[in-house]
């Protein structure tokens, strides 16, 4: 993969980018329009050059039309002309475990490079991060 961010050669993005991320979704997780479930969640992505491009579910009253916080902040980085560069992206919510992407966030976040790594943050503290390519292994592609 092109512009491939420093990981260490480990298997997870550095804790201070991981943390960062987070915080970023954590923030985009307050401009959540969720009236309907009541459930808040944020996400953030990240760019090799180190660009964060943040989201929030945004619902409405006809509930098939409501975008997930995944979706609004992938959207958002591949309209400002990223989507090979991407390299991370965070998701959290107003629960204390860990949230994992819908199916059709899994779809979506398939068309960027397989090993942009996931992290599924709870807010007591507890995380887990994946490359995307564990979370959804038979995508549909064309
Ligand atoms: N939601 C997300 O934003 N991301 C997910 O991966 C799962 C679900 C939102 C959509 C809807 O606004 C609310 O959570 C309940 O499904």
């Amino acid at each position: 993969m092109k512009n491939k961010p420093d990981t260490g050669e480990a298997d997870h993005l550095p804790q201070a980018v991981r943390n960062e991320l987070i915080s970023l979704a954590i923030s985009a997780k307050e401009k959540s329009y969720s009236p309907y479930s009541k459930l808040r969640v944020g996400a953030a992505v990240l760019t090799a050059s180190g660009k964060i491009y943040s989201g929030t579910n945004i619902e409405n009253a006809s509930y098939g039309a409501t975008v997930c916080a995944e979706r609004v902040a992938i959207f958002k980085a591949i309209s400002e002309g990223h989507r090979e560069d991407i390299v991370g992206l965070a998701v959290v919510s107003d629960q204390a475990q860990p949230i994992p992407p819908c199916g059709m966030c899994r779809q979506v976040l398939s068309e960027l490079p397989e090993d942009v790594r996931v992290i599924m943050a709870g807010n007591n503290g507890e995380f887990i991060e994946e490359r995307m390519s564990k979370l959804l292994p038979y995508k549909f592609y064309l």
